[in-house]
């Protein structure tokens, strides 16, 4: 049975069992309403326990909250997003800076010509109608997590006593993810990385009475998880550790959107690689289509650590551009193969882009004999992931973007691998 519901109910029964005790601030919270889930009642309430647990994370218990606590990277997200006009009116202030080095004679010149100052101009103007749709993200934010405004209005204060400014690049990293996971221009990028996951999950056997359970760690604004929801038979969870990419998900399920009905300017922010002017300003429409908030449950928090309780419960373990954010790049296999149930799935894509202080870097090869190590065997993927990498190994690259401006200049591409390993 399908029905709407509203998280009126939830918000009181998540009030009765960790409200009155541990926070203080769930007293001055507001009844949070989510409008656009249609669900069964089995979703319902996988939704609704989730639902209870990310409240009970992000308690402060009433303690003084370290910077890796849930609630303080929520709030420090939230205050990036609400400084995004700030942020990028400065960078545009420094470039109007950099202009004056230009000489008198010169700036006539080149105003005669391309207007320059009207292009500055014009992006202050773009950045505020950005601004608009950052200031929705905090609402709807403050208004799904339960943050009270007096909380992020101190939380505010205090950072800017600190002379904390906010973090531009993750505010924009996020919001990018509208063009890459929701907009019709991510589309020949999404086709690059998905068509090769996707083809194997719609060949796997399933039910809907006996659907596969199927877990997609770091999966960003939730494209990837919604496609593997929309194949049917698939019971789809997704984990998602960045507080920024959280706002911009819950931002796109938590109103009906209908389709195209937002827009932004998602290429304003950096100049290099532009075509034309024209296209550097150019809107972005999402969502591309319609989401069905209900058919993918996202769990927020560390993948090593928030299915701590879990074990053996997957089907199928999908990484997508993952595995190199790992620093300790055995604890993530070890989770992998510890979530699969004997028997189950690990399909992965994406390349070996390790971050600033991983704790090992391995190449290739030494990643799949770490596995096998670890209780996988490898199989095939098909040559619709692209053709194999290395004499004797089971593994296949294939070019594919990844937040790509389709009509910039430039192209952010790898040679990203491709598996299957099957937990032993
Ligand atoms: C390169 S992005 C890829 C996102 C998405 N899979 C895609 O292809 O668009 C990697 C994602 O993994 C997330 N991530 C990194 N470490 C994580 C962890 N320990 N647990 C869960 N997510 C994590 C990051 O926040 C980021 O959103």
């Amino acid at each position: 049975m399908y029905f709407k519901f509203c998280l009126v109910v939830l918000f009181i029964l998540v009030s009765l069992v960790f409200g009155e005790s541990t926070n203080p601030v769930a007293e001055s919270t507001v009844p949070i309403v989510v409008d656009n889930i249609t669900s069964s009642d089995e979703r319902y309430v996988r939704h609704e326990a989730e639902y209870a647990k990310l409240q009970a994370r992000l308690d402060s218990g009433g303690k003084a909250l370290d910077g890796n606590h849930p609630r303080q990277r929520l709030l420090t997200a939230l205050y990036g997003f609400s400084r995004y006009k700030d942020l990028h009116i400065t960078e545009v202030q420094r470039w109007r800076s950099l202009y004056k080095n230009v000489s008198k004679k010169q700036k006539g010149t080149i105003e005669s010509a391309v207007k320059y100052t009207s292009k500055l101009n014009t992006v202050e103007h773009l950045i505020e109608a950005n601004d608009q749709l950052a200031v929705e993200i905090v609402q709807t934010g403050l208004h799904f997590y339960g943050i009270a405004q007096s909380e992020f209005d101190k939380f505010v204060a205090d950072q800017e006593r600190q002379g904390k400014k906010g973090d531009r690049t993750s505010v924009a990293q996020a919001m990018k993810h509208f063009v890459r996971d929701w907009a019709e221009e991510g589309q020949e990028e999404r086709d690059e990385s998905f068509t090769c996951i996707l083809n194997q999950l719609s060949d796997m056997e399933r039910s809907a009475t006996s659907p596969l359970h199927v877990l997609v760690p770091g999966g960003g604004v939730g494209r990837l998880a919604h496609e593997i929801a929309r194949l049917d038979g698939f019971d789809v969870t997704m984990n998602e550790w960045s507080m920024y990419m959280n706002l911009v998900y819950r931002q796109l399920t938590q109103k009906a959107m209908t389709s195209n009905s937002k827009s932004y300017h998602p290429w304003i922010d950096w100049w290099s690689h532009h075509l034309t002017t024209s296209d550097m300003q150019r809107s972005v429409s999402f969502p591309d289509s319609d989401i069905d908030a209900s058919s993918v449950l996202l769990v927020e928090g560390d993948f090593t650590a928030v299915f701590n309780s879990e074990g053996g419960n997957y089907d199928v373990i999908v990484t997508l551009f993952f595995i190199d954010t790992a620093r300790n790049l055995l604890t993530y296999l070890e989770t992998i193969h510890r979530l699969l149930r004997p028997g189950g799935t690990w399909l992965n894509l994406g390349p070996l882009l390790y971050g600033t202080a991983p704790f090992l870097q391995l190449s290739l090869d030494e990643i799949i004999s770490l596995a096998e190590a670890v209780g996988f065997r490898f199989e095939d993927t098909g040559d619709f992931c692209g053709d194999l990498s290395v004499d004797g190994l089971l593994v296949r690259g294939k070019d594919v973007q990844y937040g790509r401006n389709v009509r910039g200049l430039n192209k952010n591409g790898y040679l990203a691998q491709s598996w299957r390993a099957v937990k032993i």
